[in-house]
């Protein structure tokens, strides 16, 4: 049973065929007047395309292809250091995963001035305690959309209102929210956003989108052959084209589960098909959420941290860290995998959040995360092993 989907999720059949036909039919560069690598070109041009229809991006030029999401932030991170002026002050959470938060600490060395938005004591970030750092000196707000450890959701669209209204931007982290509700970067109004590939059922790869002004504004590293706009001026050397194939294999994958277009939508656009398939994704998925939060609640000694409340069960995704008393998490998850149960336990990469809950970084806590592939019955089985264990 896989409930680490968290820290990277199971591909569909449909990803593994897209980068097998890429690599047996067309493994060459780009760029060439032959047929083979025009077709490299073409596999490009899709995948933007299919990645904007992802993230509702006005422009497939936005979007940029690399290695991973945190790659991606720190590319952000050195060109917005060139920035820094009298605006200089930089807002970062202790909810966020730590690619999220390192990335924007190397800038104190440019003379960045980092300003901490701590989480509360329920797991979330309140806007209301973010607009008391902000001012005319914030440069930029970098927050996680939904959190890698505690699964809280976070109100970018609200994140982004105050952040601009002094005249600051907002980067966001959406590599665990990605695989569970819509991104709809016109509607939150952000200004960057990441994602990465194989949490959301695709390859190991990353995607960045940026707003088309702010990309051009940046100064990036580039050959200077390269076109100083996006996405090349983002996107330094080559990356892996197999992979951006089955990225696009992915999101089709994940558009599919909105259902078979009706013959009588003529109208209906990989949109509408995708915002259909991540409306029902979410309602599956906080059935589960629900299931394992209440389950792991009435174990016996048992911690959920974060969110708790079922009534507001929508403020988190499927991704839960609890512990059982005193047991050290590693011996839970231990006993787990001898079950034939995949779940993980530590700091889940965010050090910070696990001392601001009170628990030492080095043990942390254990962590499920479900997506839709799993089922209420694997909830259920478990749930009595987590009994078993709790009463060992
Ligand atoms: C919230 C969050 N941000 C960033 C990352 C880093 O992503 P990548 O491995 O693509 O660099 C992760 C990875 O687990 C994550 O969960």
């Amino acid at each position: 049973m896989f409930f680490d989907n968290a820290a990277g999720a199971q591909i569909p059949e449909k990803v593994l065929d897209a980068i097998n036909d890429h690599l047996l039919t067309r493994n060459v560069q780009r760029g060439g007047r032959y047929r083979e690598s025009q077709e490299v070109d073409a596999t490009i041009d899709r995948a933007r395309r299919t990645v904007a229809v992802f993230l509702n991006a006005a422009d497939p030029n936005e979007i940029a292809f690399g290695m991973n999401a945190t790659s991606f932030i720190r590319v952000i991170s050195l060109a917005l250091g060139q920035t820094l002026n009298d605006r200089c002050e930089i807002v970062v959470s202790d909810l966020d995963h730590e690619a999220n938060i390192a990335t924007w600490l190397a800038l104190e060395r440019e003379g960045a001035i980092i300003r901490w938005w701590k989480v509360r004591d329920d797991g979330q970030l309140y806007v209301e305690d973010l607009e008391q750092l902000l001012s005319s000196k914030t440069r930029l707000v970098a927050c996680t959309a939904a959190s890698n450890a505690l699964g809280t959701i976070v109100d970018v669209a609200a994140v982004a209102k105050s952040a601009h209204a002094v005249g600051a931007e907002v980067f966001l982290d959406a590599v665990q929210y990605a695989p569970h509700a819509l991104i709809d970067v016109q509607a939150w109004k952000c200004d960057y956003l990441v994602c990465s590939g194989y949490k959301i059922f695709g390859p190991h790869m990353g995607f960045l989108w940026g707003r088309h002004t702010a990309l051009s504004n940046l100064p990036t590293f580039r050959e200077d052959f390269i076109p100083n706009t996006p996405p090349l001026k983002i996107e330094a050397g080559t990356f892996v084209y197999e992979n951006v194939a089955g990225m696009t294999a992915a999101i089709e994958y994940l558009s599919e589960l909105g259902g078979p277009v009706r013959e009588d939508e003529f109208t209906t656009s990989r949109r509408e098909r995708l915002v259909r398939a991540m409306q029902k994704i979410q309602e599956y998925e906080s059935k589960l959420s629900g299931a394992l939060l209440s389950g792991i609640a009435s174990i016996k000694g048992a911690v959920v941290y974060g969110v708790r409340d079922p009534k507001v069960i929508r403020q988190r995704g499927p991704t839960l860290c609890f512990n059982l008393g005193d047991a050290p998490p590693a011996t839970v998850t231990t006993k787990l995998a001898a079950r034939r149960i995949a779940v993980r336990d530590g700091h889940m990469y965010s050090p910070r959040l696990m001392k601001r809950l009170g628990l030492s970084p080095d043990s942390g806590a254990v962590r499920a995360s479900l997506v839709h592939y799993n089922n209420h019955e694997e909830v259920v089985q478990f749930l009595t092993a987590l009994e078993e264990i709790a009463c060992d």
